[in-house]
């Protein structure tokens, strides 16, 4: 037996497939269920207790060191053969890189923009990181008040020259900086993430987009305010769309007002997202507080103001009936595709 085993693996040792013909021939020789390994086996059941012990692990032993050179063989004769396609057909096309698509946040921010662009608006932007002054004191929110609790703040630094230094909780903070820096009037809108220490669920997230809206010159009205965010509303979600003003309350905007558009889904009959009402909620707004003009060294005699804000997620999330905020920011393949046709 041992005389067998000696001759085999010389033979395997020396032998060189030449192509894959060669080797099918090795393994059903050697490996295949009527070959020679088998007929070792085969023979190993007879032999007495003695030899069992004495060829036992030898035996395997062999098996496994012709298993593995076949194993290497193969494997070399299929990367052969990939590598061969390479070599000779260049033409062949090669694997299709999928187009991306915009981000359904990206296109509703756009489809914004570009509305009020024709409005005569300017586009402006401001930083994230952001002082306790742009945020929250230019825009009228008193020390200490508990309007500064409508927004769970997430904190960098406490203290500092400007006050404490945080992740802006809105997109309002870039009005401020804007009518620092310049002189009216000013009709811009700014787009922008902002953050709220909220925890993350379907309807709620720590970070969210924002766009805000800043009009300010001679003469400005509430009238002007409600004819351009109707003029807004007719062309996001088309001709007819009903708007009511509900009186509300933010500290840079006196008087301030919620818009709600009549529901986009249902046409004002009722359903699951007004939740039977006929309204949906989209956006804030006001006349901007003669304090905020002040704090921004603008002359609040001279001048008056619009303002309003809106979430980008809510538009997007009413324009594509999205019912999970977390989808926005976990990049599944599967959801962002569905937006594909939209790329333009
Ligand atoms: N900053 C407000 C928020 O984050 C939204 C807002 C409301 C902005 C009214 C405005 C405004 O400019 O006039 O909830």
């Amino acid at each position: 037996m041992q005389a067998k085993i000696d001759q085999y693996t010389s033979e395997i040792n020396a032998f060189q497939p030449a192509n894959a013909d060669e080797l099918e021939s090795f393994r059903i020789k050697y490996l295949g269920s009527k070959g020679l390994i088998k007929d070792l086996f085969d023979e190993f059941k007879l032999v007495g207790p003695e030899e069992k012990r004495l060829f036992g692990k030898v035996l395997n032993e062999f098996k496994q060191h012709a298993e593995t050179k076949y194993q290497e063989w193969k494997e070399s004769f299929e990367t052969k053969v990939q590598n061969q396609g390479i070599e000779t057909d260049l033409t062949l096309p090669g694997e299709g890189i999928e187009l991306g698509s915009r981000h359904p946040l990206s296109l509703v921010r756009r489809e914004i923009v570009e509305i009020f662009k024709k409005l005569g608006f300017t586009v402006a932007e401001g930083p994230e990181i952001e002082d306790d002054w742009h945020n929250f004191s230019a825009l009228n929110f008193p020390e200490e008040h508990p309007a500064r609790d409508m927004q769970d703040t997430f904190f960098i630094k406490k203290g500092g020259e400007k006050g404490d230094i945080a992740l802006r909780t809105h997109t309002s903070s870039v009005q401020v900086r804007m009518m620092e820096q310049g002189k009216p009037p000013f009709r811009s809108i700014m787009p922008g993430r902002v953050y709220r220490n909220e925890a993350i669920s379907a309807r709620a997230h720590c970070f969210f987009h924002q766009i805000e809206g800043l009009y300010v010159d001679e003469n400005v009205s509430f009238a002007d305010l409600k004819q351009t965010l109707y003029y807004f509303v007719q062309e996001l979600y088309g001709e007819g769309t009903k708007v009511r003003f509900r009186p509300s309350y933010f500290p840079f905007t006196e008087p301030s007002a919620e818009m709600d558009i009549s529901c986009s889904l249902c046409k004002g009959d009722g359903c699951n997202m007004c939740k039977g009402s006929g309204w949906v909620e989209i956006l804030g707004c006001g006349m901007v507080d003669p304090n905020v003009l002040e704090n921004c060294g603008i002359d609040s005699k001279q001048y008056t103001g619009f303002a309003f804000g809106m979430g980008i997620e809510r538009i997007t999330n009413l324009k594509y009936e999205i019912k999970d905020l977390r989808l926005f920011s976990e990049n599944d393949i599967r959801f962002l595709k569905q937006f594909q046709s939209e790329i333009s």
